[in-house]
């Protein structure tokens, strides 16, 4: 069952009920100020982060579980009925309703009546604030009484203790309103250590304002009841402690075809310490007032919605595919990089499942996600990497995560992922090989943000490598540390008693538990490294890494073959994990795709007998669980991952992370068919019709969809901020339609299904443009041939020459 349906050429998302299974969320906002927004309007705003700088409150364990936002509410005088565009809060029923969620905007369109509202919501490019463009429209053939009433509640900045700490905050609450309620401030703590309030403003004269909550509400009643706008009349309170909100009335008459606009601004407005007040404890409004200046008319708002929409045009323009299948040109020209430039903005920090006060920026999911967003914005990822790289210990290890804010690592959820050191190496390399730009190899970085300690990013890339290289366990293979990829695998922690955080609890380290993945990954990106070292000329160094990483390759054959399949890891005691000899937690994915990207057991025929396995144990309809079989109780010794029930998350869930390693791992075996249909087993869009089993967004990836052993297997969780999005994108961008960015230049060789047909791509590159038509003539893998601007290319690489700008390639397969 669908509850919408894609508009490719508009490219949205279009919802055509309120009643999804959950909220079905967009984000706007592209460079400091964010905002999320579901189909009801639910949702909030910050700026720069989540946690310590949030405009506006939102309510979490709620019920329903999406019930604050930025509302606005339509009062009929004649009828005294009270609707939203969004439906929520006051959920009247509505004649017609229609949300689309488009590339950084979100559009409602809902009739009630005969009135017809149209509610468009942005974040223009270079602004902090939030645009909400009202249109409504008399569609009847009587004249109109209406009052539009807009609604927000202020959080009180730090979103964490804003929920915790009422004996203070119920006290603090400060506001400031200007022409007659037009423009509402919150000013809360701006008397103190702040110098930043927000403004709620629009383009009108209005008839009443409200700034707290309990005068517009009434003190017994939620946001779908609001006293003033059942009685029709804000209070024109004024906030002191407590709760502020701010809520402007307008009342307007409308003959039968008419229309009326009004622009309300949602902004965060800083000011220098010198120049906060006006008056004395009056707060200095100029910049305010200039920014409402900005969008105080219809042509202003469509100029600075045209310069959203050039944005995205200029980036989808860089990778753009045109094949037989309409789904996979939509996940591939629209979706998928949508969510890959999302996760490059929020990391794991804001979203329906992220409270956006829990956590920040992770090392190894920023790394990973930079390999989605790197041929979009390499400028940002540049300055991402060195971001990263500057909260690495001087001994290559990381903290686990770092907020956005201070970009300093923080220990909440501990350190000592052992995986952590490589995925820089992955990034760098990624960056490198999209942009050619060696410099960034020489950029200067600090250790744990001390400048004192700055070397070179590829000694910081060397660091990564040794930490690897010589934290070995008894079988010559990488020490875990507190976990690996698979945070939940926490062989050293022992954990017994309830509360305890499996990613804090206990040593780190240990000197026995190995990770047969972490080996797949040293593999992989220790190759990576030696490029590196080579094209700085240092062939002794890729000479060392090489023979570094041939220890490890050979280590896997040894005693990290299975019989069947790849072992998962040694615990702390040297017993198997994912082998047939454990009771349960056979077989892990992990390794099975990691190890065979990587190109382990490729010749000696492990890799195909490892995927083999992987199909017949791992596979089901809504794609390939974690592990199985799923633990049933729980292992002191694994951690973790046994405290989930069976077929959720880490235990034998489907986690769409990994799905995209065992497609890749396909690819590399040349099995088209096998690669695309595991691509199709999660991809949002080819699982659009059972939006009631899997109930989160059709046009986007979820972490995790419930495994086989689960009560509600195929149903998503986790929608948005997963690594998911930028793996999904390098595996069909880079395997299976081929294109991928070496050293040397752009590489292609697909790998599809026989029936796949041909198809053109479009690719930017270092400058130049590649217009790419691949003739696949019914074969799975393999290019035959390779012309470029009419002459015969050997081999699969399209030599990059910085003074061609305009390549014609035809590949032949
Ligand atoms: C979550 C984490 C990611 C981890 C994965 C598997 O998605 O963000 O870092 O690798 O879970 O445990
Ligand atoms: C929990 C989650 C895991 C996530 C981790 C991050 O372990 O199950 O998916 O990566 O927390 O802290």
């Amino acid at each position: 069952m669908k509850y919408g349906y894609f508009d490719d050429a508009a490219r949205e998302y279009v919802i055509t009920t309120p009643k999804t299974p959950l909220p079905w969320i967009n984000y706007l906002g592209n460079k400091e100020f964010f905002s999320l927004i579901s189909n009801t309007c639910g949702g909030y705003s910050f700026y720069k982060d989540a946690k310590l700088l949030r405009l506006t409150r939102y309510r979490y364990n709620n019920v329903p579980y999406d019930n604050n936002g930025k509302y606005f509410y339509v009062k009929d005088r004649n009828r005294n009925t009270v609707w939203n565009p969004g439906w929520q809060p006051v959920k009247t029923e509505l004649d017609s309703y229609e949300c689309r969620h488009g590339l950084g905007y979100s559009r409602f369109t809902s009739l009630k009546d005969g009135i017809e509202a149209e509610l468009l919501s942005f974040v223009p490019m270079e602004d902090n604030c939030e645009i909400s463009s009202i249109t409504l429209t008399n569609k009847g053939d009587t004249s109109a009484e209406l009052s539009l009433f807009s609604y927000v509640e202020w959080c009180l900045w730090n979103a964490d203790d804003d929920m915790k700490n009422f004996q203070r905050n119920l006290s603090t609450g400060e506001v400031e309103v200007s022409g007659e309620g037009s423009v509402i401030f919150h000013k809360t703590e701006y008397r103190e250590r702040r110098n930043h309030y927000a403004i709620l403003g629009v383009n009108s004269k209005v008839n009443g304002f409200d700034t707290s909550r309990d005068a517009f509400l009434g003190a017994y009643n939620g946001p779908d009841h609001p006293d003033a706008v059942v009685n029709g009349k804000c209070t024109g309170s004024m906030a002191s402690g407590w709760s502020p909100i701010a809520s402007q009335q307008i009342d307007l008459s409308l003959a039968p075809g008419k229309s009326r606009t009004f622009i309300f601004t949602l902004g965060y407005i800083e000011n220098e310490e010198n120049d906060k007040w006006e008056a004395p404890s009056v707060i200095n409004k100029k910049k305010a007032f200039e920014m409402l200046s900005r969008y105080d008319s219809e042509d202003k708002v469509e100029k600075a919605f045209e310069e959203l929409r050039a944005y995205w045009n200029e980036l989808l323009g860089i990778y753009h595919v045109s094949s037989e299948n309409e789904k996979v040109d939509r996940m591939v020209n629209i979706w998928n990089q949508y969510q890959c430039m999302v996760t490059f903005n929020m990391s794991r920090s804001a979203s329906y499942y992220e409270s956006g006060i829990g956590r920040g920026m992770g090392f190894r999911d920023s790394c990973q996600d930079l390999l989605g967003f790197v041929h979009l914005i390499p400028d940002r990822a540049r300055q991402r990497i060195i971001d990263i790289a500057s909260t690495q210990f001087p001994d290559g290890s990381a903290y686990h995560q770092y907020q956005p804010l201070t970009k300093k690592g923080n220990s909440d959820i501990g350190s000592g992922f052992n995986d952590d050191p490589l995925w820089l190496i992955a990034g760098t390399s990624a960056y490198v090989r999209e942009t050619g730009d060696l410099s960034i190899l020489s950029e200067s970085v600090p250790f744990d943000n001390d400048m004192t300690t700055a070397q070179s990013l590829m000694n910081h890339l060397q660091r990564s490598f040794n930490f690897t290289a010589t934290h070995k366990g008894p079988h010559g293979l990488p020490l875990i540390g507190r976990a690996d990829w698979n945070d939940c695998l926490n062989l050293n922690c022992f954990s017994e008693h309830p509360g305890e955080s499996f990613q804090t609890f206990g040593p780190s380290e240990g000197p026995v538990a190995e990770s047969v993945f972490i080996a797949g990954m040293f593999v992989k990106y220790g190759e990576e490294y030696a490029q590196l070292a080579e094209l700085l000329h240092d062939n002794a160094e890729a000479e060392r890494a090489r023979a570094e990483v041939k220890k490890v390759y050979d280590a896997v054959l040894e005693y990290g073959w299975d019989g069947d399949w790849f072992l998962r890891a040694y615990d702390a005691e040297s017993k198997k994990v994912g082998s047939k000899e454990c009771e349960e937690g056979q077989i892990y994915i992990e390794p099975q795709g990691f190890c065979t990207l990587a190109g382990i057991g490729v010749k000696e025929g492990l890799a195909e007998k490892a995927l083999k396995s992987v199909e017949e144990k791992l596979d089901t309809k809504y794609g390939v669980m974690i592990l199985q079989p799923a633990y049933t109780k729980y292992h002191l010794e694994l951690g973790e991952v046994s405290s989930y029930p069976p077929g959720y998350k880490e235990n034998g869930g489907i986690f769409c992370h990994n799905n995209p390693w065992v497609s890749i791992a396909e690819t590399v075996l040349g099995h088209g068919d096998r690669a695309f249909d595991i691509y199709k087993k999660t991809c949002p869009a080819f699982i659009e019709d059972i939006s009631e089993v899997h109930c989160t967004e059709p046009y986007v990836y979820s972490q995790m969809v419930a495994g086989r052993d689960a009560k509600f297997f195929g149903q998503g969780k986790n929608s948005w901020l997963t690594g998911t999005a930028a793996w999904t994108f390098v595996n069909v961008s880079q395997y299976i339609l081929g294109v991928y960015p070496t050293h040397k230049g752009l590489s292609i060789d697909p790998c599809v299904p026989e029936d796949f047909g041909d198809f053109t791509l479009t690719r930017k590159f270092r400058g130049g443009v590649y217009r790419i038509n691949v003739h696949t003539n019914g074969s799975q893998k393999g290019v035959k041939k390779l012309t470029v601007n009419g002459v015969v290319c050997e081999g699969n690489v399209i030599p990059f020459d910085a003074a061609v700008k305009e390549y014609d390639v035809v590949v032949e397969m």
